[in-house]
């Protein structure tokens, strides 16, 4: 392996390496064993499996990332770990140890989030002792996964929409909004973990919601195109997964958007672009 594309999100990590892509919910969890449970101590739990232990009366479910930002040290430093490990070549210490000396990851962080990028770095360094670590701003991965240096790039995520211009692949105005998925789930009191399950967007009482969001969103991203106008606006993210959500943007925004290939997985994908320009 020789580079790493890793996006953190509040909803979902996703991790891109030259051999695989995958993606597991952001969330950590830990339970204490009974007395009668044969063992002591915690058992704890990353991603899916967080799923399973949350069935237990005892369990702490944690959300690591809240507004796209690390609020849970230990809970993020999970994530991160869970992800390289998912995507790394060999199993054990030794060997992956070796394998990421070689490698170069690119990290993506929402806009307003750059003063986590030195401790994250810090801490991925620790970790793994790359050849290489960057920590960029998170949309830069779909305007190079889209093939483009210049454009308006939108991503809807669970918790904080991005909003940022490119020129020549650097961001020259960009805004993080805290209008994002989790607010319709969140509305409906659907409860923390039923975003899992995508089907619930479809719900015929989603309508509004969804386009209370694009309002939200597009105030801000008519602002930014007063005088970028000419430029095209990509949109990725799982929001604009959302049925409805493309063609209520299209048409208060009086203009076609391009959607990349794999919205969801769209930043990653082009922060391992990224990674692998660098190694
Ligand atoms: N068809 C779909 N596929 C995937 N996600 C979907 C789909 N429809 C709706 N969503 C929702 O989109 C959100 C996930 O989007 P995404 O993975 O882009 O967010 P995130 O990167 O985790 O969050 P953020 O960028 O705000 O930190 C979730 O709330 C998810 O349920
Ligand atoms: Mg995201």
């Amino acid at each position: 392996m020789t580079a790493i594309g890793l996006d953190i999100g509040t909803g979902f990590v996703k991790c891109v390496s030259d051999t695989k892509k995958i993606k597991f919910p952001s969330l950590y969890a830990y339970r204490k064993l009974a007395i009668w449970e044969g063992k002591k101590g915690i058992v704890e739990a990353v991603g899916d499996e967080t799923v399973t232990l949350a069935g237990y009366p005892n369990t702490r479910v944690i959300r690591p990332v809240m507004l796209g930002k690390p609020i849970h040290d230990k809970g993020f430093e999970k994530l991160v770990r869970k992800a390289v490990d998912l995507v790394s070549e060999t199993n054990d210490a030794m060997g992956q140890q070796a394998e990421l000396s070689k490698a170069c990851i690119v990290i993506g962080l929402p806009y307003d989030a750059k003063r986590y990028a030195e401790n994250i770095q810090k801490m991925v360094t620790r970790l793994f002792k790359p050849k290489r670590c960057d920590v960029v701003a998170q949309v830069l991965g779909t305007l190079v996964d889209v093939n483009l240096s210049e454009a308006i790039v939108v991503s809807i995520g669970h918790g904080t929409t991005e909003v940022a211009a490119f020129k020549n692949y650097v961001p020259i105005r960009g805004i993080s909004i805290h209008h994002a998925v989790n607010e319709i789930s969140t509305e409906l009191g659907f409860g923390k973990m039923a975003y899992l399950d995508s089907n619930v967007f479809a719900k015929p009482e989603v309508k509004p919601l969804i386009a209370m969001l694009a309002d939200a969103l597009l105030d801000d991203l008519n602002w930014m195109r007063q005088d970028l106008e000419h430029l095209p606006t990509v949109v990725s993210g799982g929001g604009i997964m959302i049925p409805g959500m493309k063609d209520i943007i299209e048409s208060k925004l009086s203009q076609k958007v391009l959607v990349p290939q794999d919205p969801v997985m769209s930043n990653a994908l082009g922060l391992f672009k990224l990674a692998s320009q660098e190694c």
